[in-house]
């Protein structure tokens, strides 16, 4: 490993912060390190990464039952246990995902995970570059653009400072009708003063995280028709009683929504 790769790892990310919260096992002493003063100042955090989770789960089996067979997983993270391609390709086998994340650790571990699988891949890359994306071999030979896509961006736009909605914008173009936007955001209105604390405190000590308002999230499904029932705090969308976490509603932490290209 070069010295540039090495001084990376000994940062905080936040896909290994992540994993450790989701009880994965492809976390640094840097990542354990700030994991664990987030959990010290907001027991309840981890709590909201499994609800954003359960909403991705949800949100997958709603779109396999609309007929998508196809997925862009934008800022997937480390695959642990329930990724959209274990959830798309058992309710239908013939289901393609290309995962796409900017961290190395998270990128070489899904290569592994997705070993033998064919009609899975995984690409280091930027979701501020999405001609890099969509011209990647790896894209082209998984994905068919003429067909709709399922585009998920699950916990990944408050990472990227830049206006998410020109962030957003290139993904709805490249994909044709029919396709849908899934978008899970942290937020600061309505939480509590710990959370809010905790976000604070990964914004100073360790990676630009960038909690956004329900408007300003909204406003990034612009040229989709919402999938009911719209824009919600994660436990809200479409809950199924076998998957409920029983969430505190004060402190769900992410709005949530679907929406689909007319
Ligand atoms: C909170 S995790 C969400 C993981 C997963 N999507 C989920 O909802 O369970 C955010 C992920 O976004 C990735 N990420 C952050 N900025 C990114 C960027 N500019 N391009 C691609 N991935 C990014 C991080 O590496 C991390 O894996």
């Amino acid at each position: 490993m070069g010295p540039l790769a090495s001084k990376a790892l000994n940062r905080p990310s936040a896909a290994r912060v992540y994993d450790y919260f989701l009880g994965g096992n492809h976390h640094f002493q840097s990542d354990r390190e700030i994991a664990e003063e987030i959990r010290r100042i907001a027991p309840a955090l981890p709590e909201m990464m499994r609800a954003n989770r359960a909403f991705v789960r949800r949100a997958i089996r709603f779109l396999h039952s609309v007929g998508i067979r196809q997925f862009l997983d934008l800022g997937s993270g480390i695959l642990t246990v329930g990724n959209v391609h274990e959830i798309a390709q058992r309710a239908a086998p013939e289901s393609r995902v290309v995962y796409v994340d900017i961290d190395p650790v998270a990128v070489a571990h899904s290569h592994g995970v997705l070993a033998g699988n064919s009609r899975a891949t995984a690409l280091q890359a930027d979701i501020r570059e999405p001609e890099k994306i969509f011209s990647s071999p790896q894209l082209q030979r998984v994905l068919d653009l003429s067909q709709p896509v399922a585009v998920l961006m699950a916990g990944v736009l408050p990472f990227v400072p830049e206006n998410p909605v020109e962030v957003v914008r290139p993904y709805r173009e490249a994909t044709v009708s029919g396709s849908y936007l899934l978008i899970s955001h942290v937020t600061y209105e309505d939480q509590p003063p710990e959370i809010l604390e905790a976000l604070r405190y990964v914004h100073r000590n360790a990676m630009q995280l960038i909690p956004r308002s329900w408007a300003e999230i909204a406003v990034c499904f612009t040229g989709y028709t919402m999938v009911e029932p719209g824009l919600v705090p994660t436990p809200l969308w479409r809950p199924e009683p076998a998957y409920s976490n029983g969430l505190h509603q004060r402190a769900f932490g992410h709005y949530a929504g679907v929406g689909f290209k007319p």
